[in-house]
């Protein structure tokens, strides 16, 4: 049993693999938070009312806390009476107030996990994976209604959670804010780590200590965005990714979120987390309900690390879905940085080819194939070829790729108007906008409403065209800039503020479409770079384009801190050309290869101008990387030196069996008379000796490689030597297999 409801005490006891969360019903229908960290047994969890109880009394359980809410922790907080901290639910009632009381009124534990109607979530295989607690909680006045739904996961400390808030009144009432999750812990004194960044600078790891008052990071920008990830993990002081507890919060959405943590007077922590209430409302008539994104909550009392791998067997298994979930991903590779616009048929099938000599499996071709598109400032929507550039049209140049060897993949940007296209001047009222304001454009562009049936069952007829037409085996679908004059033709006044949720709801129900249309084909989300790395697009995509930013000098950082949440099989990376186009730094070929190997792997050069020397090495790694990708993308994986906080960086991946092992180890810049250097591995089996391959990437036949043979206890205890690195050569990867 996951799920313990001891009915007696009002408690409900969710029970993970090693961890416990306790929620208590008090005697006046507040639902508390009691507990959430290592596991407990059932009995004496009525005790932990006195945690909170300032004048403990024998029996804190049965105070009345109605006068003074803010002394209690609460699960799913609400505005208007004696709390005066934030809600996570906020409305506007029929008679203006913004009161909500809610008490328990009933609860159901159910098998398995049901699935959340038009949103992405975890889904079980079989009933016996999971337990589903429901409890609800009414407004009696108001006859709203509160469902918290929680999913407690077999040999996991996951939990999902999210909320629905249904009308059961007579009048219709108005949403201001409808968090999926809020939680108050009875702790202070946290560190938070929160993911931001930019364009090209996506998900920087920022950690620090949290004071009394409140820390949020969100989206406003109708995208999960490059500035904040909607992730957040409080930790313990000092925690590392080995020790110390942690507590990870993950919204399971890609529209604009909110994620908070505010410290209040008693060092009470609490927790929000759901769509951003700013700019947000929803109408709700009597009888109709909203349901809110899934988070996926994590505790780990080991570290970073533990919760790290957490994620990563969740998501990759049970968030992920359809034929490509277990598959290994094809070495592909793409034009972009290549060609950007200017290309031709010729120039393709020569890139192409030049990747099939080196062993690439796939050939993408990125922007730039339709309409008159010679730059970013037309042809968005006019999903047609340009015969310009492409002659013989799509297909046949699907079918040259095909002959050269490698399948054929293809880039869209289906949410996308540009107003120099044949599709705005026959519907300049399809993009998002504000009658009378001016248009904002973002490289040129403009946004379609999808919320509208008409224009997405447009786009998406163009874009199944396309794909039953030509050979297609891959589809990169990018978007390319936040929304902006956030308004709806098709929407009565008081439900604009609903256009950002349906706008997310519309772009999921897009890709529920064509990806079920086309479940044989390998879909990469991607959004000028990673503003929607996130684990709501994960659900319909398995992987993503993690940044612009391809120096691996850049990249160690932007996937080492992707890495918390996200498992390297939807991190999209590709080796550069150097210098690199984004910060003009030279790199070696095998520094990028080998940062590059430590995901979804790929190549964006132009390797026809390749001289024979470096196509022999792309080969050697592509081979390399042949023999170690299942153990990339579905083994453990282990953070082991952090580029944030020293001048290299290393990772390692790990076989569930663990007789086989990969390690990454790169150092951004070379000391004079540097002191030795080890690394101490994780995730081996201390009884089994390895054979050790030491390799630079360009494959494991370097001359310079060796062979050693040591055990997993003392790799682990004592540690692996990094060897000396010279010139721009400051990579070395290391094979490592078990002996029989
Ligand atoms: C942004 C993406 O991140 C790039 O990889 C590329 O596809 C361009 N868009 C094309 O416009």
């Amino acid at each position: 049993m996951l799920i313990s409801h001891i009915q007696d005490k009002g408690i409900y006891h969710l029970k993970g693999q090693s961890a416990s969360y306790v929620l208590k019903v008090m005697p006046q229908g507040h639902l508390a938070h009691l507990h959430w960290g290592k596991a407990l047994k059932d009995e004496d969890l009525d005790y932990l009312t006195s945690h909170f109880d300032r004048e403990y009394r024998d029996d804190s359980s049965q105070k009345d806390y109605t006068s003074k809410r803010d002394e209690l922790p609460f699960e799913y907080p609400t505005y208007g009476q004696s709390d005066f901290r934030p809600p996570a639910l906020e409305l506007r009632n029929a008679d203006g107030s913004s009161i909500v009381d809610l008490r328990f009124k009933n609860s159901r534990i159910l098998p398995g996990k049901p699935g959340l109607e038009g949103l992405p979530a975890i889904y079980t295989e079989s009933d016996d994976e999971a337990e589903t607690l429901e409890i609800i909680l009414k407004d009696s006045l108001t006859s709203i209604e509160v469902t918290l739904i929680y999913t407690v996961f077999r040999n996991s400390n996951a939990i999902s959670r999210s909320s629905k808030i249904t009308n059961h009144g007579k009048e219709p009432v108005q949403l201001e804010a409808a968090l999926s999750l809020g939680m108050d812990i009875q702790q202070s004194g946290f560190e938070i780590i929160s993911l931001s960044g930019s364009w090209g600078r996506e998900r920087r790891l920022d950690r620090h200590r949290l004071q009394a008052g409140s820390f949020q990071v969100d989206s406003t920008r109708g995208e999960s965005s490059h500035q904040q990830s909607p992730f957040l993990a409080l930790t313990e002081p000092g925690c590392s990714e080995t020790t110390g507890s942690v507590y990870g919060f993950s919204l399971v959405y890609s529209g604009n979120f909110l994620a908070r943590a505010e410290v209040d007077s008693f060092s009470t922590t609490r927790v929000l987390m759901g769509i951003n209430p700013f700019d947000f409302s929803w109408h709700l008539e009597p009888g109709e309900a909203f349901q809110t994104p899934e988070a996926v909550m994590v505790y780990s009392c080991n570290g970073l690390g533990e919760m790290s791998l957490q994620y990563h067997r969740l998501y990759r298994s049970r968030l992920a879905k359809g034929l490509w979930r277990d598959k290994e991903r094809p070495v592909l590779v793409n034009n972009w940085e290549a060609t950007y616009f200017d290309f031709d048929a010729a120039k393709i099938l020569e890139i192409a080819r030049a990747g099939r000599q080196a062993g690439a499996e796939l050939f993408v071709l990125d922007d730039g194939w339709f309409g008159h598109r010679d730059s970013d400032n037309s042809s968005l929507g006019d999903w047609f070829v340009y015969r310009e550039k492409l002659p013989e049209g799509l297909k046949a140049l699907a079918e040259g790729v095909n002959k050269e060897g490698l399948q054929f993949g293809l880039w869209f940007e289906p949410e996308m108007i540009s107003p120099d296209s044949e599709l705005y001047r026959e519907h300049p009222d399809w993009c998002i906008h504000v009658k009378g304001r001016e248009r904002t454009e973002i490289r040129n562009q403009l946004v379609l409403d999808i919320t509208r049936q008409e224009v997405r069952e447009h786009v998406l007829e163009k874009l199944i065209a396309i794909m039953e037409d030509a050979p297609i085996s891959y589809i990169k679908w990018d978007m390319n800039r936040p929304l902006t004059e956030m308004g709806s033709a098709a929407l009565p006044p008081e439900r604009q503020r609903e256009l950002a949720h349906r706008y997310c709801l519309s772009m999921y129900k897009m890709m529920d479409i064509l990806t079920s249309r086309f479940p044989e084909v390998l879909f990469e989300s991607c959004s000028g770079g990673g503003a929607r790395f996130d684990a709501g697009v994960m659900h319909y995509m398995p992987q993503a384009w993690t940044s612009d930013n391809m120096d691996p000098y850049e990249r160690l950082r932007i996937q080492w801190s992707t890495s918390l949440v996200f498992p390297a099989s939807m991190m999209g990376a590709h080796v550069c050309s150097s210098p690199n186009h984004s910060t003009d730094r030279r790199t070696a070929l095998a520094t990028r290869a080998a940062v590059a190997m430590s995901g979804a792997f790929g190549y964006e050069v132009d390797l026809s101008s390749f001289s024979p020397e470096e196509m022999k090495e792309v080969a050697l790694q592509v081979a390399f990387f042949k023999e170690i990708r299942s153990l990339v993308q579905f083994g453990d994986f282990y953070r082991l030196r952090s580029p944030y906080e020293t001048s290299d960086g290393s990772w390692m991946y790990v076989s569930p069996d663990k007789k086989e092992a990969f390690v990454m180890y790169c150092k951004v810049t070379n000391l004079p008379n540097p002191p030795v250097s080890t690394l101490k591995l994780s995730g081996l089996n201390p009884n089994l000796r390895y054979r050790i391959r030491e390799g630079f990437s360009q494959g494991l036949t370097s001359e310079k490689g060796k062979d050693l043979v040591l055990g997993g206890e003392l790799l682990q205890n004592a540690g692996l030597t990094v060897p000396r690195l010279h010139g721009q050569l400051l990579t070395v990867v290391w094979r490592l297999i078990a002996e029989a």
